[in-house]
Order: structure tokens, then C-alpha cells, then sequence
């Protein structure tokens, strides 16, 4: 079954969408947490891995291979649902990190990928999961959905292990279309999750059926006893 990640480091977020019982864990970038305003990074990594059961995404910041080794292999000591994002640098200097990472047991995810060649070299290089950025990958002219229809085949017939997260989802419609195309994992803003359950059909049906339930209800205390 298809995993929900919420695209959010807001704690109100997380437990309103854990009581929907649909998260499966959460992931988090440099934009998210500026959006939460000045909070304290490593108090909010904590206070969501205690939150969520499950992974939680944290990114790495810094620019050479040893400095976001040793970032990664901090933000990995500080609980154990976090896994360290990487970016897929053009030098494949990210490569390289999550491959150390990787070897030394470290849960990665390669993240900022908009091709298929990426997720493969990223799958190779032993990183756990592999994030499509759906609709920035779009924009520079790629077909996502080709790309996960592709990614999710080769890994079935070739046994790879990573995981294909698709992110930068922009409306309910790329969920489903993400989803249907087979991505092993979703992560979703907030603001599109909460759209998700909404029909304007479903909504007057439920009328519908309220009406005919307050009949049914006024017809029985009509009736002679
Ligand atoms: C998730 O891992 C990504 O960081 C996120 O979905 C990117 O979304 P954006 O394209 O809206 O920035």
C-alpha cells in the first residue's frame, strides 16, 4: 500500500493528520522549517520524531562531501526515525555522501531529483529513498509520470530496495496521479491533504441522505401505534 509522508515540520500539522490515521512519516526541508519561523531546529526534529512513527526527513545544509558527512551523521545520533536527506549535487558529490552514509547504516534520502537517471544513480549509490520533485521536474520539461512509472518497474524487476518518494505536489490531482502511477510513497503538504476528503458530490449526498433520514424519522412518530 501506497505510504502518506506529511511535507510539513508544523507539530499542529502533524497531529491533526495522525488522528486521520494516514501518516506515515514526515519530511522536511530548508523552506519548511523557515516557514515555522524561529524555532529551535534540533528541539522541532525531536519533538516530530517523537510525534510520528515513523521516518522523518531532515536535510542537509553544508557544501563539501566531509562537512555533510559529519552533518549527516549528527542529525542520524539524534533519534532514531530520522533519516538524513541529500541533494543530488550535479558533481555527484551527493552521490558520494550517501553512499558513506549509507555504509555505515545510515537511513538516506536523495532528494531535489528531477530525472530518472538520478533515482537510479541514487538507488545504486544505497540511499533509502529516492525523491522525485514532481511538479519542479515538469517545469524543466521532464514527464513524471513516465519517470515513476519507469522507476517503479526497474525496481520490482531489478530487486532494488529504494523507495521511490514523490514530493512537490502542488494540487489533490498530482496526488492521485502520482499515486496511480505507482509511487511507493507520497509526501504532501498540509494544505492539499486537507482538500483530499472533499466532493462537492459526497457533500450533497450526505445531505441527501440527512433529509431522507429526518423523513424517515418524522414518517415513524407519525405512525399509528
Ligand atoms: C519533499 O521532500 C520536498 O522537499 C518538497 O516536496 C519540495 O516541494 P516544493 O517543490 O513545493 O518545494
Amino acid at each position: 500500500m501506497v505510504q502518506i509522508f506529511l511535507d510539513t515540520a508544523s507539530l499542529s500539522e502533524i497531529e491533526e493528520f495522525t488522528k486521520w490515521g494516514i501518516a506515515d512519516g514526515v519530511t522536511t526541508n530548508q523552506k519548511i522549517f523557515l516557514s515555522e519561523g524561529g524555532v529551535d531546529f534540533k528541539k522541532r526534529v525531536m519533538d516530530i520524531c517523537n510525534l510520528v512513527n515513523g521516518p522523518v526527513s531532515v536535510e542537509t545544509t553544508k557544501s563539501t562531501v566531509p562537512e555533510l558527512i559529519v552533518e549527516g551523521r549528527e542529525y542520524a545520533s539524534w533519534h532514531g526515525n530520522v533519516v538524513v536527506k541529500v541533494a543530488m549535487f550535479g558533481d555527484g558529490r551527493g552521490l558520494q555522501v550517501v553512499n558513506q552514509l549509507a555504509r555505515s547504516g545510515i537511513k538516506t534520502n536523495m532528494t531535489v531529483m528531477m530525472t530518472y537517471n538520478q533515482l537510479m544513480l541514487a538507488a545504486k549509490a544505497g540511499a533509502t529513498y529516492v525523491s522525485l520533485f514532481y511538479n519542479r521536474s515538469k517545469e524543466s520539461g521532464e514527464d513524471p509520470v513516465q519517470i515513476i512509472r519507469d522507476y517503479v518497474a526497474t525496481a520490482k524487476e531489478q530487486g532494488i530496495p529504494a523507495k521511490l518518494i514523490v514530493g512537490s505536489i502542488r494540487t489533490p490531482e498530482d496526488v492521485a496521479t502520482a499515486m496511480a502511477a505507482g509511487a511507493h510513497v507520497m509526501t504532501i503538504p498540509s494544505k492539499i491533504l486537507r482538500q483530499m476528503p472533499f466532493s462537492k458530490r459526497s457533500e450533497e449526498t450526505i445531505a441527501e441522505f440527512d433529509k431522507a433520514w429526518q423523513d424517515f424519522l418524522a414518517a415513524a412518530k407519525a405512525r399509528p401505534v
